[in-house]
């Protein structure tokens, strides 16, 4: 399978790596990278492991045609409002009856229903597990292992910068030393407001939403409300009452209605959903056949992103 990338990044690059790595089992051939300021290289017979770039292609339409890929791996910057120019990306993909895969929540956070449909009509596959919680199964989870099952709603910790924000103060650090730190983990988005005013948590639960309960929904209509009104004095009063706080996703359908909302939640220390540190992340599906379960990741980092891109790109093989 031929694969065309557009955004070569950590995520582009740790997934390069792992398809070096797995080559002799997995029979991917990368004969495309275009990216913003490095340039485009493309060769149909395939790329070098550290390919020439030359010129940017004019643009990604023009690149495509030059990698005559089978798969588009959509891998560029999120952008959490609007979710483009990664949609409009896919749509080329789409247009060249190629199947698409992307690690970008922007377009399954806004765009999601149409461009499902619109895979559908050009007979092609989109695939997105890393879009949320990394390379954990969430979306192929539900595609693959629940047949007949329906999500009622769900109850997720999702965001690795608030948590490392609230264990700094815990430990008597101030809100922007918690902030620095995540910087300094790699973490944060490029603007570190997006995750402590909880969009990075609403872009999620919008993605959730509109792929496991048809939500049609966007980040925008999440109602959501931050950890920035946090302080020291704050967490070391809940701490002495045994509690913490978390920024929980929730998602809850009742008849007709579908309510989704991001909230600092304060929560007993023993609560499952206090109990996942640092970068971890947790989600609880709650559904009509298999009650409440749920999926934990431990600490993922951009080769765990990768390795979800790998497993979309693997499930197309078959
Ligand atoms: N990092 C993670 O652990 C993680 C986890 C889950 C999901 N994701 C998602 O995965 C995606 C990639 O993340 P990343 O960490 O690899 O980002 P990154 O390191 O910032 O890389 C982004 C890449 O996209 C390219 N790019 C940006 N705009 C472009 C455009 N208009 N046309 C073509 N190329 C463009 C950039 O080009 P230049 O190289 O020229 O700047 C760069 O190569 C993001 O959507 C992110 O939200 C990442």
């Amino acid at each position: 399978m031929r694969l065309a990338f557009i955004g070569y990044g950590n995520v582009g690059r740790a997934l390069a790596a792992l398809i070096r790595r797995k080559r002799s089992e997995f029979p991917f051939v990368i004969t495309g990278i275009h990216t913003l300021r490095h340039g485009t290289a493309a060769d149909p017979k395939g790329l070098p492991a550290e390919p020439a770039f030359g010129p940017r292609a004019e643009s990604v339409e023009a690149f495509l045609e030059a990698a005559r890929a089978d798969t588009a791996v959509e891998l560029t910057t999120l952008n959490p409002s609007t979710g483009e120019p990664a949609i409009s990306h896919i749509r080329a993909g789409f247009a060249r009856r190629m199947h698409v895969v992307t690690a970008n929540k922007g377009p399954i956070a806004h765009a999601y229903a149409d461009l499902r449909d619109e895979a559908a009509r050009a007979g092609v596959a989109f695939r997105f597990e890393s879009a949320v919680m990394d390379g954990a199964p969430v979306f192929n989870l539900w595609r693959h292992t629940m047949p007949g099952a329906k999500v009622l709603g769900f109850t997720g910790v999702l965001n690795s910068t608030s948590k490392v924000v609230i264990e700094t103060m815990e430990r008597g650090g101030s809100f922007e030393d918690g902030l620095a730190k995540a910087r300094e983990m790699g973490i944060t988005e490029a603007d570190g407001a997006f995750d402590v005013e909880g969009w990075d948590s609403a872009a999620k639960t919008a993605a959730l939403a509109n792929v496991l309960m048809d939500a049609r929904t966007t980040p925008q209509q999440v109602s959501t409300r931050g950890i920035s009104r946090l302080t020291p004095e704050r967490m070391a009063e809940f701490r002495a009452e045994g509690k913490t706080v978390r920024l929980i996703s929730r998602a809850k359908r009742t008849g007709s209605s579908l309510t989704l909302r991001v909230r600092a939640e304060v929560l007993d220390r023993g609560d499952l959903l206090a109990c996942t540190p640092g970068t971890s992340n947790l989600i609880l599906f709650h559904t009509d056949l298999m009650g409440t379960f749920g999926t934990v990741s431990i600490d993922p980092g951009v080769d765990e992103t990768a390795y979800g891109v790998f497993s979309d790109l693997a499930g197309l093989l078959s």
